[in-house]
């Protein structure tokens, strides 16, 4: 699926981006990088600015200033021209067809039934199941089949799981890290399952009011921020030090400094 020639291209590449809506900027200053079969966790409490930040990559949203290049291309691209060349918005809002069955689904998204019952043996016996009658952990399965089916070089996942069961998750989150290892698509993952995104992850960002205030490995992070939930429950990232402080080249070349500015 990665072109062995754009191995070492970055998939995505924000510099100074400044995005939101209408002339006020919610996302400030953003530095980000996601490499062919990497998966990048986006973290950061509620409003912090990861959707904005995700829409912004995708094309729904215009950056207010900085750079946002995509699979190379640093032009305005909107998201269904970005889709053909590559790019794959989940978003925890099922991208089915409710009143079709799975087997359609895959139909009309261009997927074989091979690959998506591949990717999930759990869709085998619902083929013929409307996607209505699906549960949502099904539903969003099938979702993503349609989404990993369709090659895409970049996944950018926001909330894929949400309200989902834990088992669900895990499902879904293997299937993201496969598509990751064995087909060097790119994937920036925003997930509430904060410990399971680190788990899966080869660094994450911490967004916070619309910066990014941490950034590292899975580990370095997790030193960083201690009990992870807390930067969703309160909001803040306990003894979180400022982006400035702690990572100059926050989220540059996918070999980010440490959390704490060490090499
Ligand atoms: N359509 C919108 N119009 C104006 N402000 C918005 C809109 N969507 C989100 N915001 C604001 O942008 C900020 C970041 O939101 P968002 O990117 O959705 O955060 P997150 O995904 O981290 O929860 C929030 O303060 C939110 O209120
Ligand atoms: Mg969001």
């Amino acid at each position: 699926m990665s072109s062995t020639a754009g191995a070492t291209a970055p998939l995505v590449e924000c510099r100074g981006l400044h995005a939101g809506y209408g002339s006020v900027a919610v996302v400030q200053d953003v530095d980000l990088q996601v490499m062919p079969g990497e998966i990048v966790a986006l973290l950061g409490p509620n409003g912090a600015g990861k959707t904005t930040t995700m829409l912004t990559i995708a094309g729904e949203l215009p950056p207010l200033s900085g750079e946002v290049s995509v699979l190379g291309d640093g032009s305005r691209r909107p998201l269904f021209r970005r889709a053909r060349a590559g790019v794959a918005l989940v978003t925890e809002e099922r991208s089915v067809f409710m009143g079709l069955s799975t087997a359609d689904n895959l139909r009309l998204g261009g997927v074989s039934f091979d690959t998506a019952v591949g990717m999930f043996p759990e869709l085998e016996p619902l083929m013929k199941r409307r996607a209505g009658l699906l549960s949502g952990g099904q539903q969003q399965m099938l979702t993503l089949a349609r989404a990993l089916g369709r090659s895409p070089r970049l996944l950018l996942a926001d909330e894929l799981s949400l309200g989902l069961a834990p088992l669900v998750v895990e499902r879904i989150l293997d299937v993201v890290r496969a598509a990751a290892n064995d087909h060097g698509v790119g994937v920036l993952l925003v997930e509430q399952h904060i410990k399971r995104a680190l788990d899966i992850a080869d660094r994450a960002l911490v967004m916070r009011r619309g910066r990014i205030v941490l950034s590292g490995t899975p580990a370095e992070i997790r030193d960083q921020i201690g009990d992870v939930q807390s930067v969703y429950l309160a909001g803040a990232a306990p003894n979180a030090p400022s982006k400035e402080h702690c990572c100059p080249r926050a989220g540059a070349g996918g070999r980010d400094r440490c959390v704490d500015g060490s090499a």
